[in-house]
């Protein structure tokens, strides 16, 4: 009778077709009121021979129901895994859907070049607010008092808000300021950023970038100030033998100052750079004048350096051959698809500057 119970039970077991079916079965047989448990409970009216034998049994029969029980938990366990398996498996070799690809605007890509080289000769970027008042951006600068650049012309100044006169720097100049306010020498940064004149055609848009230089320390020279700005430009502009003149210049921050050109071909109208008896003026620079130096608490009879400045959009139209200027602004993503930069192609000096 027993072995006609383990039957049935385990082909109920077997026939569970999942997890709550199978723990029906298993109240059937082993719960409180299940069928095994029922013959247990009358185990007490039989004498202790009959006991002792059909006890046995029935302990067997209940380790093996609950061994099968087991069993096949396990069985739907894995099969319900498997149906998961199949149903949610993706199929990689799917074609992605197209989607446009970013962008990175050619005064990213210049900056992060600029960045690059400049790296390389250990400096490191600082920046500075693009609202700025007029001791950053004039008055420790060396600006004379009514100096032309401080003009309504040039400035554009904010609306006055009491005490200090703020205005949209006109230079990354300030950037030195601030520098060597919070810094003592040895100082070696570039900041790159946005500068505004008020100012619009071709060749000027009221708001552009520049990105500028500081060396400052106790044996830097003009010699440090040339070699460092022929190294960048024939590094920035991919020519070997780009020459460079250093022509006498004036700004009131640098002293001696000079202006920059480089070596340039404009035959039938094409720009080339290199060594073709023409010239083109790209940036500003000189050793920093001690009116400076003392403006911002560094001491001038020992320390000296120099600085340059250089117009982002200029080098960057140069480089890569972008007519007008204002275009840079106008957000036109055709014009932007056609000029500007892969996002993952990352410039730098290991693996390739100049795309
Ligand atoms: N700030 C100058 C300009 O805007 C450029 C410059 C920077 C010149 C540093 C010399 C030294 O024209």
């Amino acid at each position: 009778m027993l072995d006609a119970l383990k039957d049935e039970l385990l082909s109920q077991v077997n026939a569970a077709g999942d997890l709550a079916a199978l723990e029906e079965v298993r109240v059937t047989a082993l719960g409180k009121k299940g069928r095994i448990t029922g013959f247990m409970k009358e185990l007490g009216g039989l004498s202790p021979d009959e006991r002792r034998e059909r006890g046995q049994q029935l302990n067997a029969l209940k380790d093996e129901i609950a061994a099968a029980i087991d069993g096949r938990k396990a069985d739907l366990a894995r099969a319900h895994l498997e149906a998961r398996l199949q149903a949610e498996r993706i199929d990689v070799t799917l074609p992605v859907r197209p989607e446009t690809e970013g962008r990175i605007h050619p005064i990213s890509q210049t900056i992060d070049e600029m960045v690059a080289i400049f790296a390389e000769m250990g400096f490191s970027v600082a920046e500075g607010p693009d609202v700025e008042d007029d001791f950053h951006n004039f008055t420790a600068l060396n600006f004379p008092p009514g100096h032309p650049a401080r003009d309504m012309h040039d400035t554009f100044y904010l609306p006055d808000a009491g005490e200090k006169k703020m205005l949209l720097r006109t230079h990354t100049s300030p950037v030195q300021v601030r520098t060597m306010l919070n810094k003592k020498p040895p100082i070696r940064i570039i900041a790159p950023g946005r500068t505004y004149r008020s100012d619009y055609d071709m060749t000027h848009t009221p708001m552009f970038h520049q990105i500028e230089g500081l060396v400052i320390d106790e044996a830097t020279h003009m010699g440090h100030l040339k070699g460092c700005l022929i190294e960048f430009c024939r590094a920035f502009f991919d020519v070997d033998d780009l020459p460079l003149r250093f022509r006498p210049s004036f700004f009131p921050f640098t002293e001696p100052s000079a202006e920059v050109d480089i070596g340039c071909s404009r035959k039938g109208g094409e720009l080339k750079l290199g060594n073709y008896g023409d010239w083109l003026e790209i940036l500003g620079c000189g050793m920093v004048h001690p009116n400076v130096l003392e403006a911002c608490g560094i001491d001038s009879t020992r320390y000296q350096g120099f600085a340059f400045g250089m117009g982002i959009e200029r080098v960057a139209m140069l480089k890569y051959g972008i007519p007008d200027l204002r275009t840079f602004f106008e957000a036109d993503l055709r014009w932007l698809k056609h000029y500007g930069f892969v996002p993952l192609d990352v410039p730098s000096m290991a693996q390739g500057l100049t795309r």
